[in-house]
């Protein structure tokens, strides 16, 4: 059958149509697109409410602290080199290593231990180093050259700006060395240890802001009942002296996750003797001590467990902070998180030393929420330590011989000094949870501040490993005309640096803001951490 003239140019017209189409779908659409404002494709909506106009307490910057005990290749190896190493030192203490962590404004730094701490004698580590005795670690194996003492500590403090936080002895020491201890760092007087001091080097005293009596002595440092362990701490406190203007800040060693008990016997037993009790809390992914989980091999369920599990120190916080209340409601004494951070098994690929592990973009956003939850506690925790500074645990930083490698761990901590010393701002935010099978959290963690300079900062953890999130934010109080920032983010949940390798996570210039008036509308990418600083 021949076809009809009209449906020739019916056809005609079609045919014209879908070439238009096809033009418009290859040449016009993707810029279309690509001006339209960013909208994630697979996103949530939340919202968030900045309350600058009702600003709270200050950020304690001890919160930033760090902890550097004698275990595995932290101190020997990670931070000390000796004088005559290849690996360039300063008076032995590695540059690479000593530069990177001044990034990061370290405000405290607390040694010799953990454990070892109550099997440390200080005599031991001061004096000509090729005369100092060598001694095994009981706590963590092998032997300790003595080579890296008080003075080398305090070197190092004096190198990052750190204040001092020195841990005493008492589940192998006795409350004279522990006093004389503090009198050859802090006495400016005639006295014979101020003089030994002098002799090995150090005219002029050190500060020591923080001292404290013991280490976990539920545990390792003496299997103590909290009731014993009580009267312990008031006899030592006793003769913690301050010497030649030094004020010590008297520190006694707390409870750890829901032992509320030891807790409410050290505040209801010894309180006035005290200015801060501590608490230890270990991230690990199965909760399981025996079989903790792996550093860099995980699923987004194991992803998911191990939030779930950092979570829980906000309310282990509450509960010890409530119990602190109603012995302390001047909230006087601080509540010291002096060791935190993620606990994975040991890498049976790669052993490079006792205690160390890999650290993966979960390790930052777990230490971005701890942050945020320390911020939020900032009335009564006044001190904070992770554990632990080089080579062990959630580490800052790792070294192989001459190499050096930063984690995303310590990029966290690069982001967030803008909150130390600064402000609490209160925040409200509401969006969806992020489930995995029947647990569930929140997908967002924010906590926010203000500088005295009057920047407002906020930190950002999405942990919602899929999704961005689309957040508006409302300003209360207070005008917002510039916003920058800085995203940390990787294509894989245990995305890591390596020493092959050292640049695969790193923060990057944010951009993903609107301003529109009052209000911010941000794309944060799905999971990341986020720091903002707006004014
Ligand atoms: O940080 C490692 C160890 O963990 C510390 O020595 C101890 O205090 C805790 O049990």
């Amino acid at each position: 059958m021949k076809p009809q003239r009209g449906t020739k140019r019916t056809k005609l017209r079609l045919k014209f149509l879908c070439l238009v189409c096809l033009f418009v779908a290859a040449f016009c659409l993707p810029t279309m697109l690509a001006t339209r404002p960013a909208r994630a494709q697979n996103s949530y909506q939340a919202t968030l409410s900045i309350r600058l106009d009702q600003p709270r307490s200050t950020i304690s910057r001890h919160i930033y602290g760090q902890f550097a005990e004698h275990l595995g290749r932290l101190i020997y190896d990670g931070l000390w080199v000796g004088e005559n190493s290849s690996i360039p030192n300063t008076r032995g203490l590695r540059n690479d290593v000593v530069g990177a962590l001044k990034e990061l404004h370290v405000p405290v730094l607390r040694w010799p231990g953990g454990c070892f701490a109550d099997e440390y004698h200080w005599r031991d580590g001061i004096g000509p180093r090729d005369k100092r005795p060598r001694r095994p670690n009981s706590s963590w194996g092998g032997v300790d050259t003595n080579a890296f003492g008080t003075h080398e500590f305090l070197d190092l403090c004096e190198m990052l700006g750190a204040d001092a936080y020195i841990n005493g002895n008492i589940g192998s020491g006795s409350p004279q060395e522990m006093m004389d201890w503090i009198e050859y760092m802090t006495s400016d007087t005639d006295s014979e240890l101020a003089n030994l001091r002098r002799r090995n080097g150090r005219e002029k005293p050190w500060k020591i802001p923080f001292f404290a009596v013991g280490n976990e002595t539920w545990g390792c440092g003496g299997n103590m009942r909290p009731e014993y362990y009580a009267d312990v701490y008031r006899q030592y406190a006793t003769f913690i002296k301050n010497h030649s203007g030094n004020r010590i800040q008297k520190l006694a060693s707390g409870g750890y996750d829901e032992n509320y008990n030891w807790t409410e016997v050290l505040m209801a037993q010894a309180a006035k003797q005290m200015d801060g009790l501590s608490l230890h809390y270990y991230t690990l992914p199965t909760g399981n001590w025996e079989k903790k989980g792996s550093a860099t091999q995980f699923d987004e369920k194991e992803w998911h467990a191990t939030l779930v599990r950092t979570l829980r120190l906000d309310q282990f916080i509450q509960r010890h902070s409530a119990i602190m209340d109603k012995y302390d409601p001047q909230k006087r004494v601080g509540l010291m998180v002096d060791e935190w951070g993620t606990w994975y098994d040991k890498d049976a690929g790669r052993d490079m030393g006792a205690l160390y592990q890999q650290n993966t973009l979960r390790d930052a956003v777990a230490a971005a929420i701890n942050l945020n939850i320390f911020n939020k506690h900032a009335d009564r925790v006044k001190m904070a330590n992770i554990a632990q500074m080089v080579n062990v645990l959630q580490a800052m930083v790792l070294t192989d011989k001459e190499k050096m490698v930063l984690t995303p761990t310590y990029y966290v901590f690069r982001m967030y000094r803008v909150h130390q010393g600064a402000t609490l701002i209160p925040v409200d935010v509401s969006g969806p949870e992020y489930k995995s099978g029947d647990a569930s959290v929140p997908s967002l963690s924010v906590s926010a501040s203000r500088d005295a300079e009057g920047r407002l900062h906020i930190s950002i953890v999405n942990l919602d490993a899929n999704r961005a999130a689309e957040i508006m934010t409302t300003i209360w109080g207070g005008a917002i005309k510039n916003v920058s920032g800085e995203v940390l983010t990787a294509p894989a949940v245990n995305a890591m640096n390596t020493f092959e390798s050292p640049n695969n996570v790193k923060p990057a210039p944010f951009n993903s803001y609107k301003l529109e008036g009052p209000q911010v509308r941000l794309t944060i990418p799905a999971k990341s951490v986020v720091v903002l600083e707006l004014d």
